[in-house]
């Protein structure tokens, strides 16, 4: 397959991300097939687009022509079948559990076409575990976006053990039509190359404040303002979500040992379902203003 010959991409979870990566197709002139299981799901997803979209036209970074023409090129849609069968590139981005992806990926083999190529959105999984779930392992890559995706550059593009390198050489095509910078991984190691880095930075900053030495403010104000990172690292983990974050270090200290170990305090927001920016309140409260950091 081409690059010419993609017309349709169906983006399977419409979660931040998965939404996010849908208005990024939908800009960039794809047709997109947004699928979540529930319709309350897949219409918070396109109401967000329809949000994101808005603001990019607010501040002239499109037309509202432009705006109106990418939200009529996305397709909410519950149905699974309706979603994948005329795609030709499908993009997963459901909760970034091993299961519930195989499961994801059991049904997408039984409705998608056979020319089709899948590509996983996942922060840290096995993309040849992943993979070996379907049919077509050589026709399968990471294809990882960073949140929001509309607003950040890079897309690592992943390859598992099994994966053709025209296959990553269209994944990149994809990436570089949608104005992001692809960057090849060819090691297929848990949190790629950003995750392993940023994630234990994250849950570093959370034992800091674990250790009652110090507070949520005092870290991030550093980590923004003396080390110069565009949110601190407090911010950052309510802005990608405290439990995507949480799943990843789960992988990493399964697979790569107890230095990944999550805090409890990340253990904690979880339960209590407090996961940053998407439910209202996380590490900063949101509907208080959000983060409000001393320089
Ligand atoms: N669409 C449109 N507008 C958006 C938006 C979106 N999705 N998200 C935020 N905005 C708007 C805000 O509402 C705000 O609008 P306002 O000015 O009208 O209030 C405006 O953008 C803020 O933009 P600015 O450029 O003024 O703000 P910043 O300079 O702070 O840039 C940022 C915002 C680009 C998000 C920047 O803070 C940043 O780069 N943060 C780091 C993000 C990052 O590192 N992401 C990667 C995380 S790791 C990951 O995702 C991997 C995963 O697997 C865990």
């Amino acid at each position: 397959m081409e690059i010419d010959d993609i017309n349709t991409i169906a983006v399977l979870g419409a979660g931040n991300m998965g939404h996010g990566i849908a208005e990024v197709a939908a800009i960039a002139g794809y047709d997109v097939n947004l699928r979540d299981i529930k319709d309350e799901f897949v219409q918070n997803g396109y109401e967000q687009i329809e949000w994101s979209l808005d603001k990019l036209a607010e501040k002239d970074q499109l037309t509202d022509e432009e705006a109106d023409a990418a939200l009529d090129r996305v397709t909410p849609l519950v149905d699974f079948e309706e979603a994948v069968a005329d795609a030709d590139f499908v993009i997963e981005a459901v909760p970034e559990k091993m299961d519930i992806k195989k499961d994801v990926y059991g049904e997408l083999e039984e409705y998608a076409s056979d020319e089709a190529v899948f590509a996983t959105n996942t922060s840290s999984l096995s993309v040849t575990e992943l993979s070996e779930v379907t049919e077509r392992p050589e026709r399968f890559c990471g294809m990882h976006f960073f949140n929001p995706p509309v607003r950040m550059q890079l897309v690592e593009v992943i390859s598992g053990e099994h994966t053709d390198d025209e296959v990553l050489d269209l994944t990149e095509d994809l990436a570089e039509e949608m104005g992001k910078t692809p960057v090849r991984v060819r090691k297929d190691s848990p949190g790629f190359i950003v995750n392993r880095v940023l994630v234990p930075l994250m849950n570093e900053a959370a034992w800091m404040v674990e250790s009652g030495d110090y507070t949520v403010e005092q870290v991030d104000s550093s980590t923004k303002f003396d080390m110069g990172l565009p949110m601190g690292s407090f911010e950052l983990a309510d802005q990608v979500g405290i439990d995507v974050g949480y799943h990843v270090l789960e992988y990493m200290n399964e697979v790569l040992g107890e230095a990944y170990e999550p805090c409890p305090l990340l253990v904690e927001k979880v339960e209590d379902e407090k996961l940053g920016k998407k439910t209202g309140e996380g590490f900063y409260d949101y509907e208080d203003g959000g983060a409000d950091i001393p320089t």
